[in-house]
């Protein structure tokens, strides 16, 4: 679907229906035309109303404010209620903050995108739109040329955005036996051909001579063989250099210490780092962000079997430090574990950031809708929570302290990756990667739990049901507040 700027007046653009949005009770306002049909369908204005008015072939959506997030949520609403029509077309005025132009623009095209997609893959009848296009129109904004040419670098932007984020979210919904470790490696290696970008697939032959077992360990019982995936952005003298560090779990059943059944479901999510990896990749690419980035993914099952690592066992990660085993469900730590070592063995960096659905306690600490911000460097870790704030994702974070830290201690080995206690469970895992990272690099690092936000089973904001694309919006918009 395509969407153009117009600076024709609304009124003046021809399409098959227009949406309007009632901002804070404004029925006052002139693209508000129907104001009496919407009081006898009871619509207040408030919360998250929409109403399709067929006949006067309008959408009418409620928001409170021209806050960024508010513009994306009501669009998307919009395009949900649109999708079901057969209108091929839509026009819709640009609703703005002022100074805030692109901005605003870039929110209300992403919520167009972003609220179009569906995971309809595996569904025989798929509920296939009309819609090819929607116009905005810049009436109430300026018609200076040099501003439209402004807009339509954000639009560009948005789109970028919004369809690294779709995609991000159809690899973390295709179920786990279409999405296999090696697949999950051509997706990369696909977006990398197609930006020039180098990616390196790596095997289990790899992780065992490189001495990664804590990765080959979670790995082993698996009948799909695992992958490390090591993209790279590299332009001509870049601003700065960045590594990223995605959990891939494609599928994980718990291993020995098996997940209960209802926990199970919903475990082909445990790729949501890894994925929003890729999404970020293939923004930077598209948009030849000026910075040297790397991707790692450290792809692989977490499977049960004769070979199957276990509670007891104690693995040499990279790094030669020694862990105990005592919960085979804490597997994450072990893969981010030996990627974390893997990517700081080979350069020096100015950042790297992990994104991980690491725990289910830091879904209890902050909800579903909220991802965890952990890391020493406080400066750090403000600017990617500014950078969410920005971006329209949640997140929060989560102090490390010592108290917390003396959990990982083991009687047999350096540490334990599950501690004996559940409480803090989102910063105690924070800390066990963070035993991975080397003292040089304590304060460029930061950790992302995304385990929340990445899937939820019910439509929320812009989100559809399913995977959500997180991270890469934050992750973006702090690379931009760098530039
Ligand atoms: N993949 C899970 C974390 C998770 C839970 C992600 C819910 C998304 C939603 C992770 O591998 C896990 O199972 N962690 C355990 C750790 C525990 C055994 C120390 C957990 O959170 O219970
Ligand atoms: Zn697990
Ligand atoms: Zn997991």
């Amino acid at each position: 679907m395509n969407i153009e700027i117009s600076n024709k007046p609304l009124s003046g653009i021809k399409a098959d229906c227009e949406v309007v949005f009632v901002v804070n009770k404004n029925f006052k306002h002139k693209w508000v035309a129907d104001k009496e049909t919407l009081e006898s369908l009871n619509f207040k204005g408030e919360g998250d109303e929409c109403v399709l008015l067929a006949e006067a072939k309008k959408i009418y959506a409620s928001i409170e404010s021209l806050n960024r997030d508010e513009i994306r949520t009501a669009s998307a609403k919009a395009i949900r209620a649109a999708k079901k029509t057969k209108f091929k077309s839509l026009k819709v005025g640009l609703y703005f903050e002022k100074g805030k132009e692109g901005e605003s623009l870039s929110a209300l095209a992403e919520g167009f995108w972003l609220g179009l997609y569906a995971h309809e893959t595996y569904k025989s009848k798929k509920s296939e739109h009309k819609i090819e296009k929607i116009i905005i129109s810049t009436e109430e904004y300026a018609d200076k040329k040099e501003d439209i040419k402004k807009l339509e670098s954000a639009l560009n932007e948005a789109k970028s955005i919004a369809e690294a984020i779709n995609m991000t979210r159809e690899v973390v919904n295709t179920p786990p036996d279409d999405m296999t470790p090696i697949k999950l490696a051509h997706e990369a290696k696909s977006i990398a051909e197609k930006h020039k970008m180098e990616c390196g697939v790596y095997d289990e032959k790899f992780l065992e001579k490189n001495g990664m077992n804590a990765f080959r360990a979670v790995s082993r019982a698996s009948a799909h063989p695992p992958r490390l995936i090591h993209m790279i952005h590299k332009p001509k003298k870049p601003k700065a250099k960045i590594a990223l560090v995605g959990k891939g779990l494609t599928y994980d059943s718990g291993g020995l210490s098996l997940k209960p059944s209802d926990y199970m479901v919903t475990m082909k999510a445990d790729k949501g780092g890894g994925s929003a990896v890729l999404g970020i990749m293939r923004v930077i690419g598209e948009l030849n962000l000026p910075f040297e980035v790397h991707g790692v993914i450290g792809a692989t099952e977490n499977m049960i079997g004769g070979n199957a690592y276990k509670p007891d066992d104690v693995l040499v990660a990279k790094n030669k430090k020694t862990i105990e085993v005592r919960n085979t469900d804490a597997e994450g730590r072990l893969v981010l574990a030996d990627c974390l070592c893997y990517i700081q063995e080979l350069g020096e960096f100015d950042y790297i950031i992990d994104l991980a659905t690491l725990t289910g306690a830091c879904v209890v600490a902050l909800g579903e809708y909220t991802f965890g911000v952990m890391g020493f460097n406080d400066k750090l870790k403000k600017s990617i929570l500014e950078a969410s704030k920005n971006s329209g994702e949640l997140s929060a974070e989560l102090p490390f302290n010592k108290h917390l830290k003396k959990l990982l201690k083991s009687d047999v080995a350096d540490m334990t990756n599950a501690c004996s206690t559940r409480y803090g469970g989102a910063i105690t895992a924070g800390l066990f990667l963070a035993e991975f990272i080397e003292d040089k690099n304590r304060d460029k690092w930061v950790h992302l739990d995304i385990a929340g936000p990445a899937f939820v089973e019910k439509e929320w904001g812009y989100h559809p049901a399913g995977a959500s694309g997180v991270g890469i919006k934050t992750v973006i918009e702090w690379m931009k507040s760098l530039a």
